[in-house]
């Protein structure tokens, strides 16, 4: 036998070391305990628990949270076609583990060429009810197809094909009427009604669903099938974009095929920040989600939170709330269009001046700051958040705006439209009944994105990791703040996505807030330092959210009790 005695030595001096040093070792392992690089499991949390199943499938497939978040985009848009779509569009946060490279995909809605500041105005300069909600006229031009395309193509490891199959497999084989899409059906019946196709597809009888009814999209199917095996043409350019543009075109919408042929998706940089030792990482504008909880935080951040009373942080938080919002509707709109002080405003300088102003005994009347309207921000909405087992991860918000968007679907299309115009101030620069003027930076302009509230989000200590997001309208963004501040006390995902919650907006000057989360004896202490109310009757929200604790390597994920979703982790 051989024996390597320089092995040997070199074994027996490893050894020794490790006799001196290893107490050492062990503090270390105390004081920094061991980090995982790759989580232990894969996650998704989504608004269906066909599309997290759809997810998990393609994961199951080798692909990687990329493809994933294409399935599950798909499969939403198949199996809640009350909040997001083809016909729609989101923002899609990417973080790619191999070398931390971070990205927002912007496939938010465009406004059509032809469509111009004045559109929701009659000739007297009043804006006409319903016009930039209901119907072909209300719909951008929708960004969600060339998302799932670009994020296949340049993120994702399978082919595209394979990525949309559980999507147009479950169009065609048709999925079950829940609660859920029963109550949105019958809130949004008047506006389906009115269109037959819409009428056709997503009612029963031209009346409410009942809860186990089949939904079949066939004319989806093709349309889904058209994209995955043309890729991008195959939605923006050809027989699905003809049908489109004439769909539009003959109900009185202003589509043409320039319009389609020249949508394109964005990549832009996130938004960053910091809270108390936690990387924020969200959405950049045309999202105001972003700019806007940083902003909050970064006036939290010279607060102590923990050391308040519930009725005392609650006063605070509302007071960065109403700052944050006031900078959203004076500040925010397109980037492409508009100059933008990002920096500026999501600089611990400028919160600190802002924090000046928070007394903590009184209540800032609205009307005291400078003000401007808030814009109408949609309703609905979905969010689903993926973690994959090489640490890729997705927070995805998307939308169709109102619950099913325009209420309209170009016939043989099966593409339900957004209603994403209405994101837009339909009377910029004019004073309201308040004497407060409306939002220059989100006029109306051909070609231009409206401006959202959707708000994906990364949260991330030395040794946490968390993915969450959800819908909700103006209110997304208070509601991921709220979240995010039980990552902060270290609460697990299930108590972020179920908390009560609260709201507020700038204007109208009133805390909102879900039944049962103030209590009379905090209502009266609030009461008494300046605050309104307004109690909202029934619950808001429906977060998708996944911590992986680095430390463990445990993965856990929550879905919204308030809704019908799946949050799934599985070891592949
Ligand atoms: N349509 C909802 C949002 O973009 O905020």
């Amino acid at each position: 036998m051989r024996i390597n005695h320089s092995r040997i030595g070199g074994i027996l001096l490893k050894q020794r070391l490790l006799q001196i040093a290893g107490p050492l070792v062990l503090l270390l392992a105390f004081v920094f305990p061991a980090q995982a690089n790759t989580p232990s499991a894969s996650a998704v949390a989504s608004a269906h628990p066909i599309a997290t199943a759809a997810g998990h499938e393609i994961l199951a497939a080798g692909g990687n949270a990329f493809d994933a978040a294409v399935a599950v985009s798909a499969t939403l848009a198949v199996v809640e076609p009350s909040g997001s779509g083809i016909g729609g569009g989101g923002f899609w946060l990417l973080h790619r583990a191999e070398d931390n490279f971070q990205v927002m995909v912007d496939g938010r809605e465009r406004a059509p060429l032809a469509a111009h500041r004045d559109l929701y105005l009659d000739k007297d300069g009043e804006v006409v009810p319903g016009l930039s909600t209901k119907g072909p006229l209300a719909a951008g031009i929708p960004g969600e197809p060339a998302a799932l395309v670009h994020i296949a193509e340049k993120y994702g490891r399978l082919p595209l094909k394979q990525s949309l199959a559980p999507a147009i497999r479950v169009a065609r084989e048709g999925f079950a009427v829940d609660e859920r899409y029963k109550k949105l059906a019958g809130f949004m019946l008047k506006g389906m009604q009115a269109n037959a196709e819409t009428a056709r597809i997503f009612l029963h009888n031209n009346d409410i669903p009942a809860i186990g009814h089949i939904i079949k999209q066939p004319d989806l199917a093709n349309t889904l099938e058209a994209l995955a095996n043309k890729g991008h043409a195959g939605f923006y350019n050809g027989k699905v974009a003809k049908k489109l543009v004439k769909g539009v075109r003959k109900a009185g919408g202003i589509w043409s095929q320039q319009d389609l042929g020249e949508y394109q998706i964005v990549e832009r940089q996130p938004i960053q920040g910091e809270y108390k030792g936690i990387r924020i990482t969200s959405v950049s504008p045309p999202s105001s989600g972003g700019i806007a909880l940083v902003t909050i935080f970064n006036i939290l951040a010279g607060f102590e939170l923990e050391e308040m009373t519930e009725t005392e942080q609650i006063h605070t938080v509302i007071e960065a709330m109403r700052r944050a919002y006031r900078d959203r509707a004076e500040y925010l709109g397109d980037p492409d269009f508009v100059e933008i002080p990002s920096e500026k405003l999501t600089h611990p300088f400028y919160a600190a001046g802002l924090r000046n102003t928070i007394r903590l005994d009184r209540a800032t009347a609205s009307n005291s700051l400078p003000g401007v309207v808030l814009e109408n921000a949609g309703q609905d909405t979905t969010h689903f958040s993926i973690l994959d087992q090489e640490g890729n991860r997705v927070a995805a918000t998307l939308s169709i705006n109102y619950p099913f968007g325009a209420s309209f679907v170009p016939p043989g299309t099966g593409v339900l439209l957004n209603n994403e115009m209405d994101d837009f101030s339909s009377k910029p620069g004019v004073p309201n009944g308040y004497g407060l003027v409306g939002a220059e930076a989100n006029a109306i302009a051909p070609g231009k994105r409206p401006l959202s509230s959707m708000t994906p989000t990364f949260l991330e200590t030395e040794d946490r990791l968390a993915i969450l997001g959800t819908p909700g309208g103006s209110r997304i963004i208070t509601m991921v703040l709220l979240g995010a501040l039980e990552f902060a006390a270290d609460k697990p995902p299930s108590n972020w996505v179920s908390r009560g919650r609260f709201h507020h907006q700038f204007l109208p000057d009133v805390i909102q807030f879900e039944p049962n989360v103030l209590s009379e004896e905090q209502q009266a202490q609030l009461k008494l330092l300046g605050h309104e109310f307004k109690q909202i009757n029934r619950q808001y929200g429906n977060m998708q959210a996944i911590l992986w604790q680095k430390t463990t390597n445990d993965v856990e994920a929550a879905s919204d009790p308030r809704g019908v979703g799946a949050a799934i982790v599985e070891k592949h």
